[in-house]
Order: structure tokens, then C-alpha cells, then sequence
């Protein structure tokens, strides 16, 4: 099954840097109008300008009270969305400032399904619709230091797939992406937030464990175009997941 996307309009959150800004520009290079968000307005504008009158903008804190359904009235008619903000925490499990494990979940679960439930609804009227959230690989397994932020992942697809079920009579498609680590503002921004002044990660990674966020978006294109439950940019990464769930004490014994 093909979907066209000329002129159908999506809502990336997110969009001011990394993995939204780079979804937004090939949404719009495959055709379709994006509506994006962020909390850094100039950055909103500098790429809005630069997508020109296929691109508005709607700044704001998505996990601000009332923000989403406000976002949602800002954008009008979607045919998707894209619940992509979110960011990371370094923390070991015993360290854990429950503060910083609850604005992650805020951001990263509790604000991504309240914006999907509400577009969905929207989405079950028209009797069309797709909703893809930002997961990573990190919600098939997890790391030392990397635990809260797996679980907020873990939590989205689990939801997710509840969602995909259950609007699948409706026309409504429900996709989680799954990227490996990719060249983003994200490293540095968990580092921030962990107390650490700069992050070492995607310098210090192995080059097959890094991608470019734009390996993601051609592939968000590419599910919305065909819709498919899980999109992943590394076959890899999908198989080693896929073999450490199959054996825990594996994935103990290599990390
Ligand atoms: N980079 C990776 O290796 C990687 C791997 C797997 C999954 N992911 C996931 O990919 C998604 C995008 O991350 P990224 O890598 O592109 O990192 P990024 O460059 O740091 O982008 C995060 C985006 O979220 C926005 N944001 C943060 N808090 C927000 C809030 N409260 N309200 C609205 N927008 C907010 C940020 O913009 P403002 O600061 O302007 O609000 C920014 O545009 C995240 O869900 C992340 O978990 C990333």
C-alpha cells in the first residue's frame, strides 16, 4: 500500500534541531506541509523561512498544561503527526534525581501520548491518519546509565502498539522509529541535564553505531509513504536487539 503526501500536512515537535528540523525539510521535499514545533522560536523561524509558505510554526512547551490541544487548534486539519521532543538523562539507577526521571517521562511519555490521543481523535473522525512516535533502540534493551531514559521508550512503544491496534479500523497507522545514535544536539543536551559539561558519546562512538538525522528522516518519509508498525536505520542494531532480548545474559556479559 503507497500513500501519497502531496499537500497533506504533518506536526513534528521537536523541529528546531537534529532529527524534527531534518524530518521537516523532507516532509516538505516529498510534498508536504509541515506544522513545527519547539520552545526556541528563532530557530523555528530561521527554518520556516527557509521551507517557505509550506512551513508554520507554533513555539510552546509541549509539556506545558493545555499546550498540545493548543497546538492542535494552531495546526487544524493533520493527516500526521510526528511526537518527536524529547531528550535523555546519563544517570546510574542508584543516583536517580526522581525530579529529572519525571520531567523526562513529562517530555518523553506522558506529553508524546497526550498529543497522539488527541490528534487521533481528530484522525478517527476524518477516518485517516498516522502517528509516528520517536522511540530509539534503546526501548528494545538498555545500557548502564541509560535506564530512565530506555524505560520512556519502552513505555512509548508499548503504548503505541496498544494505539496501532487499536485504530487500525479506523485507517489511523500508529509507528514507533527506532534510531541508533545519531549526530545530534542530544548527547550534549543529556549531558547538560546529568550535570556534565559536554558529552563524549557520538565522538568516542564507533562510526556503524552513529548515523546522520537525516538517515532518519528520509525514513520517516519513507514509513509515511508505506506504513509499516517499527522503522529502524540500522539492520544491525535490530538484530542485536533482537538477540538480547532472546538472551539477557548476553547483552550482561558484552556491556
Ligand atoms: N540523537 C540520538 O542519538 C537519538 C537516538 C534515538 C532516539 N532519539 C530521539 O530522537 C528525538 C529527537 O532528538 P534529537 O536526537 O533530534 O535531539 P535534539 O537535537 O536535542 O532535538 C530535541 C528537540 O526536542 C525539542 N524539545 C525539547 N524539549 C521540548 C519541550 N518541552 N517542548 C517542545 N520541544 C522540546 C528541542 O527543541 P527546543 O529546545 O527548542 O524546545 C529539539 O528541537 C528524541 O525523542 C530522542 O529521544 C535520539
Amino acid at each position: 500500500m503507497s500513500v501519497s503526501l502531496e499537500g497533506k500536512t504533518i506536526l513534528i515537535t521537536g523541529a528546531s534541531s537534529g532529527i524534527g528540523e531534518s524530518t521537516a525539510r523532507a516532509c516538505v521535499t516529498a510534498g508536504m506541509r509541515c506544522v513545527i514545533n519547539a520552545r526556541r522560536e528563532d530557530k523555528l523561524k530561521t527554518l520556516s523561512k527557509e521551507l517557505g509558505s509550506a512551513c508554520s510554526i507554533v513555539v510552546g512547551d509541549v509539556t506545558n498544561e493545555g499546550f498540545n490541544q493548543h497546538l492542535l487548534d494552531e495546526a487544524g486539519s493533520l493527516y500526521a503527526v510526528f511526537a518527536n521532543a524529547g531528550h535523555g538523562l546519563n544517570q546510574s539507577m542508584i543516583d536517580c534525581n526522581m525530579d529529572q526521571c519525571k520531567e523526562l517521562f513529562e517530555l518523553n511519555v506522558f506529553s508524546a501520548i497526550e498529543l497522539a490521543s488527541l490528534a487521533a481523535k481528530q484522525m478517527v473522525e476524518q477516518k485517516q491518519g498516522h502517528i509516528i512516535f520517536c522511540a530509539s533502540c534503546l526501548s528494545k534493551f538498555t545500557t548502564p546509565q541509560h535506564g530512565v531514559y530506555a524505560a520512556s521508550k519502552s513505555a512509548i512503544e508499548a503504548m503505541a502498539k496498544s494505539m496501532r491496534m487499536e485504530l487500525k479500523k479506523d485507517n489511523v497507522f500508529v509507528s514507533t522509529v527506532h534510531p541508533i545514535g545519531t549526530h545530534t544536539e542530544f548527547f550534549d543536551v543529556s549531558a547538560i541535564r546529568s550535570g556534565k559539561e559536554k558529552s563524549t558519546f557520538s565522538s568516542q562512538s564507533p562510526a556503524w553505531l552513529m548515523q546522520p538525522p537525516e538517515k532518519v528522516a528520509g525514513a520517516v518519509v519513507g514509513c509515511l509513504r508505506r506504513p509499516k508498525p517499527e522503522v529502524w536505520t540500522s539492520l544491525l542494531m535490530r538484530l542485536i536487539s533482537t538477540v538480547f532480548s532472546a538472551f539477557p545474559r548476553l547483552l550482561n556479559a558484552i556491556i
